[in-house]
């Protein structure tokens, strides 16, 4: 949203500029002999209402081979689950059998696993759901569907390597 603010301003017919259009209003001035007065709307950015950003958080996706391309996306902080985020931008999360037998992200199957390479302290902590599923898994491994990227207030850079178990 912009702010503008309105002044006024009252001219006689010798300040104002003589184009064709504004010489019959002087004309008007001379006859009605009443002063003109003209309005302007001016937008101030200084006031400007507009809502401050919202926190992001940036995404890199390393795939399990050295040579697969790095992807990118950007969140809002606290908005959304990994999960949600890399269907949203269409990268690839699942194994072959994850594709066909996921939970749908009920936190049931244990197929969506990631490794934080970096920007863990950006993450929520690891859920139940993940203390049981990971029990045996490095400590930087998560379930995608239980992982929220941000709280809200956060930002910076989580680095994500897809399937890890496949990682070479
Ligand atoms: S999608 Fe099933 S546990 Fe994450």
């Amino acid at each position: 949203m912009v702010a503008m603010s309105f002044s006024s301003v009252s001219l006689r017919p010798s300040e104002l500029p003589a184009t064709a259009s504004n010489r019959c209003r002087s004309t008007a001035y001379l006859t009605r002999r009443r002063p003109i007065s003209i309005s302007f709307a001016a937008v101030s950015p200084e006031t400007s209402s507009a809502p401050p950003a919202k926190p992001e958080i940036e995404l890199e996706f390393l795939g399990p081979k050295p040579g697969d391309t790095v992807d990118r996306a950007i969140a809002i902080s606290g908005d959304k689950l990994l999960r949600t985020i890399m269907s949203d931008n269409k990268l690839e999360l699942y194994a072959a059998y994850g594709k066909l037998m996921n939970c749908g992200g009920g936190g049931s199957c244990g197929t969506c696993i990631v490794e934080i390479v970096d920007g863990q302290d950006l993450l929520n902590e690891r859920t139940n759901t993940e203390l049981r599923y990971l029990k045996k898994k490095p400590e930087s491994w998560r379930l995608a569907c239980q992982t929220i990227v941000g709280n809200k207030d956060n930002s910076g850079k989580v680095v994500v390597q897809r399937l890890p178990q496949w990682k070479k």
